[in-house]
């Protein structure tokens, strides 16, 4: 059983992710979901998370909330793609129970050290909580099991032509986050955006009963699905990787976060030729698109079974 602590920011893609990681439950035990904001305020990314926790049925899974912007940049959201609340036009029932007590920066800390070598870190958006949790206790770079995002790319950006989202949301969290001394596996979007979701695979929610009430509109918010092409679930490469990380080819690298640039604010510099110097990264460079899917859905369709 793999122990994950999973760092997001619902969001669309971060609720396919989040419902990847609940129908993986016979081998996925999920710790903790902190969450931050970024997609859109963290009170939406809150709220997201407690209504997902019941409505994916994971159980007393704590959920507790931290960092509600970035450390020290202005406020950067994705309500354009992920709608003012952060789940499109979904409305999931109102959720029974509310956040743990306390900050998630201190829940990361204290279950990472309660844990040494067990638990591997899943970050699915701006790293704003991830790096204060490195300044706050910088061992948690050793009692992670791994560190393993959804950010960056070598290759272009979607905010804007140099930088991805979660990286230009908060660019000094994320240069602390690959500076600290960790391999951050990045699967960035040279790997998610090859695997969008088609029609061929929005048929396959369309019968997963009350979970396609989640799973078929949310995508259709999210993109305009077509036989070829349609919108690519970022976060659940993430997930996806930690339950099979055969499905991804992965080199190592070392990753700089430009932090000063007035056009390139928030690339990720990856230089594949380490020459002397220790990656800081495994970048993935390649994904299996039909096996990602087929792990997808197998997993949708045993949480829709549940
Ligand atoms: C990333 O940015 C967010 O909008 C998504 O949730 C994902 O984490 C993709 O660039
Ligand atoms: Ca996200």
């Amino acid at each position: 059983m793999k122990k994950v602590l999973i760092d997001c920011d619902p969001g669309i893609d971060d609720a396919l992710a989040l419902a990847l990681a609940a129908g993986c439950a016979d081998s996925l035990d999920i710790v903790g979901v902190t969450t931050v904001g970024g997609n859109v305020d963290l009170e939406f990314t809150t709220a997201n998370a407690l209504a997902l926790r019941e409505f994916l049925q994971m159980g007393d899974v704590p959920v507790t909330p931290g960092s509600a912007g970035a450390l020290l940049r202005r406020t950067v959201r994705a309500t354009a793609v992920h709608g003012d609340t952060g789940l499109g036009d979904v409305v999931l029932p109102a959720p029974r129970l509310g956040p743990s007590e306390g900050h998630a920066v201190d829940f990361i800390v204290e279950t990472l050290k309660a844990a040494p070598g067990e638990i591997t870190l899943v970050a699915v958006g701006p790293l704003s909580n991830i790096a204060l949790a490195v300044r706050r206790e910088p061992r948690i770079v050793q009692w992670a099991r791994d560190l393993v995002i959804m950010g960056g790319s070598y290759t272009r950006g979607n905010h804007n032509p140099a930088a991805e989202f979660n990286m230009l949301a908060d660019p000094e969290a994320a240069a602390i986050v690959f500076e600290a001394g960790w391999t951050v596996t990045m699967l960035g979007l040279d790997v998610t955006l090859r695997a969008t979701l088609t029609s061929d695979v929005l048929e396959r929610m369309r019968p997963l009963g009350r979970l396609a009430d989640l799973l078929v509109p949310a995508a259709q918010f999210y993109g305009v699905v077509t036989a070829e092409g349609g919108p690519a679930i970022h976060d659940a490469c993430a997930v996806a990787y930690v339950l099979d990380p055969g499905l991804f080819t992965c080199v190592p690298a070392v990753v700089n976060v430009e932090t000063m640039g007035e056009f390139t604010r928030g690339m990720t510099v990856t230089d594949f030729r380490l020459r002397d110097r220790r990656a800081n990264a495994l970048v993935a460079t390649a994904v299996d698109v039909p096996a990602f899917w087929d792990l997808v859905i197998g997993a949708y369709e045993k949480l829709a079974t549940r």
